[in-house]
């Protein structure tokens, strides 16, 4: 190295108005750079006076950061980023890589602060969903009428695909705007409903503004546990929706997360987990492969498809699964060594909820509950329902639950 600063990596923010729009000091950083690395959009962007070595990132990206960055060393780097390297950008891969202490980073303003500038939005009440490297169903769990979202696109299809998705699920009556090239000179925006979106493929660089609005004849989906039966598609295999809100009080996710879901059914508590927050991750494992392609299905709806379904019985097919730190049984109770194999699996101070309708796991809970103590509650919800002329009670078959905190030290 030859002092501190070329110690550091510069990753410096640029947007579509190029050289024009950065600021003196990120100007500094790409005079001064002996490297420049970027995208082949971007490195177009710079003038002749900027005389470093340009290098075009490889595809995919990130396996290439260490080397690329190894091969440069004891030179000046700067890195190019799209708007605010910080947000959905390549700073973040870069902290990963090469640790924060190790870079210095300029932001430009984001596609997202450029667009509620020009929508009138408050950046705060406004939801901003990535389809980059994601996909579009994950855009369903933010649908909310009256509320207002903003896309980070993949490309020119995107606005096409998101009022496709708007339609499918009762959201056609959607205002969309497409911002195209957002501070450059070829900005552009493009105004349509979902319901008859009239434009053709536009610039690949845009984001999508959408005003919520749902048909009347829309579910409604909350935001707490306990979502409508009729959200999901199942075949009965169900935790039906007191219970499913129960169950998730008492596994009781936190950002970023990991949930096993043992015995998927329909995937419904998987979900649920993952829509509490979008940082929570899960994996839900079902034997019946009809019904795992079913809560794939489910996932997707409830805009959720990063949600891992492994199809086997447990509890073999746990064998390899990253640590929990939740686990919910809702099915495969008596599977020889599967409570076991959870409670092992299980990270200390993580929770253990298991669901039961039968006296035979009723009595296994009831052993588990002696040995580890928990909580050990019976659920029994009864449904008014007519009788003759009357209304009388449907009782629901009662569900036990046990819930336990394992302990630091536990043993299985
Ligand atoms: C009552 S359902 C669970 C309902 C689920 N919580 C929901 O809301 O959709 C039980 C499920 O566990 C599955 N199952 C039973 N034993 C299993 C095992 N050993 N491994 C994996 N899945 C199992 C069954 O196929 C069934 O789909």
């Amino acid at each position: 190295m030859d002092d501190d600063a070329s110690a550091l990596v510069a990753v410096v923010g640029i947007g579509a108005d190029g050289w024009d729009g950065l600021t003196s000091a990120s100007r500094e950083a790409l005079t001064g750079a002996a490297v420049v690395v970027g995208g082949p959009r971007q490195l177009e962007l710079l003038p002749p006076e900027v005389t470093a070595e340009r290098v075009a990132w490889p595809s995919p990206l990130r396996p290439a950061v260490p080397g690329l960055i190894a091969a440069h060393a004891g030179r000046r780097i700067a890195v190019l980023a799209s708007g605010d390297p910080m947000f959905h950008g390549i700073g973040r891969t870069l902290t990963e890589v090469l640790g924060a202490d190790r870079l210095r980073v300029l932001p430009h303003p984001s596609s997202v602060s450029y667009a509620c500038a020009r929508l009138g939005w408050a950046v705060e009440d406004t939801d901003v969903v990535s389809l980059v490297g994601r996909p579009l169903p994950a855009l369903a769990g933010a649908l909310h009428d009256g509320r207002r979202v903003l896309v980070l696109s993949r490309d020119a299809d995107t606005p096409a695909a998101v009022a496709g998705l708007l339609r499918e699920q009762g959201y056609g009556a959607s205002r969309l705007r497409v911002l195209e090239q957002l501070g450059s000179a070829r900005e552009r925006i493009v105004d349509g409903t979902a319901g008859d979106w009239p434009h053709p493929p536009g610039d690949p660089l845009n984001v999508v503004a959408v005003e919520c609005a749902a048909e009347p004849a829309t579910p409604r989906l909350g935001l707490v546990p306990g979502l409508p039966d009729t959200a999901y598609e199942h075949d009965g295999q169900l935790t039906k929706r007191h219970v499913r809100a129960a169950t998730l009080a008492a596994l009781a996710p936190a950002p970023g997360e990991l949930l096993w879901d043992v015995g998927g059914g329909s995937g419904s508590i998987a979900v649920e987990w993952m829509r509490a927050h979008r940082a929570c991750r899960a994996v839900t494992v079902e034997r019946d492969p009809v019904r795992a392609e079913r809560i794939t299905r489910n996932a997707a709806s409830l805009g959720v498809p990063a949600l891992r379904v492994v199809t086997g019985a447990a509890p073999a097919a746990l064998d390899g699964l990253p640590v929990p730190d939740a686990v919910f049984v809702g099915g495969g109770l008596t599977a020889p060594g599967l409570l076991e194999a959870c409670w092992a699996a299980l990270r200390p101070g993580g929770r253990l909820v298991a669901n039961t309708v039968t006296l035979e796991s009723e009595a296994l809970l009831a052993r588990w509950y002696a040995r580890h103590g928990g909580e050990l509650v019976r659920l029994a919800v009864a449904h008014a329902a007519p009788v003759g002329g009357f209304t009388g009670w449907r009782q629901a078959m009662p569900v036990t639950q046990w819930s336990a905190v394992k302990p630091a030290g536990a043993q299985p």
